[in-house]
């Protein structure tokens, strides 16, 4: 692979995340297809994030609750199944628009999680998918798990998973805030932007940075930078940035700079 790029676009970001029944973000998707059109460098992933399709039927259908009876469970795979391919194939036809070749790949097929975590991810598709000139999309998931009989798969453990497996050079996380903050944007307005995170600053950083609120499932942003931080290495960028925020997107696919959170090791 010459220079893999994996992009992984927040739930909030791309669908209207209260809005029951879920409801793609029309505007800031057209938007982020046309900045994602810069990219010239070599492979590109796409991995979308639950949002309003994703975290909504997950949480009606006990997800977020280990003591959940496992009927209930399995009721929500096809309205979680439903939305997320769904809200896929609107992405698809936003890039497809902007004359982007994508297909999307979705997990449930071929991915199974033992206690949450990913026990078989077959890449082999994805691989030939890349190889040949396509732009893969794929998204967070419901997907069998050995233990525990269905578990959610999160946009981000996808993006970490891919990245390590698929040797990415560059790895862009947006979200609705600007990249890592020493405190909640949405409670405190004063919170201070982190330009970097390292191993000598994480704790400290990881202390202050809570779950997210309302129906998220999957952890939020301490799991994200967890995550990110495992992966982190020479050569390899991770960055966490908004993309909310138009052209945030274009510019970090550019090399150039604009205000994020770059993970190093
Ligand atoms: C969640 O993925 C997937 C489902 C709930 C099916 P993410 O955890 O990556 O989604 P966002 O970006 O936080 O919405």
């Amino acid at each position: 692979m010459k220079h893999l790029t994996i992009v992984k676009l927040g739930g909030s970001v791309i669908t209207h995340k209260d809005s029951t029944p879920p409801k793609v973000n029309e505007a800031n998707l057209s938007r982020i297809a046309n900045e994602l059109k810069v990219h010239t460098r070599g492979e590109l992933i796409i991995i979308l994030g639950g949002g309003a399709h994703g975290h909504q039927a997950a949480h009606s259908h006990g997800f977020a609750d280990p003591t959940s009876p496992k009927e209930l469970l399995v009721k929500g795979i096809p309205p979680i199944r439903h939305n997320m391919s769904a809200l896929a194939s609107s992405v698809e036809t936003s890039l497809s628009e902007e004359g982007i070749p994508a297909i999307v790949i979705p997990p449930f097929v071929s991915v199974t999680l033992r206690n949450g975590l990913i026990h078989d991810y077959p890449t082999n598709i994805i691989r030939k998918s890349l190889d040949n000139g396509l732009v893969v999309i794929t998204h967070g998931d419901v997907c069998f798990d050995e233990e525990n009989i269905v578990s959610i798969l999160s946009g981000d453990t996808i993006a970490v998973y891919l990245a390590k497996e698929l040797d990415a050079k560059t790895i862009l996380i947006g979200t609705d805030v600007d990249g890592v903050l020493d405190d909640n944007p949405k409670t405190n307005p004063s919170a201070k932007h982190i330009p970097v995170i390292n191993q000598e600053n994480k704790d400290t950083i990881l202390s202050k940075t809570g779950p997210s609120t309302n129906t998220d499932v999957t952890g939020g942003m301490s799991k994200k930078v967890t995550e990110l931080l495992e992966i982190s290495r020479q050569n390899r960028e991770i960055i966490i940035f908004n993309l909310t925020v138009p052209d945030r997107l274009k510019f970090l696919l550019q090399n150039k700079t604009t205000i994020c959170t770059r993970i190093q090791s």
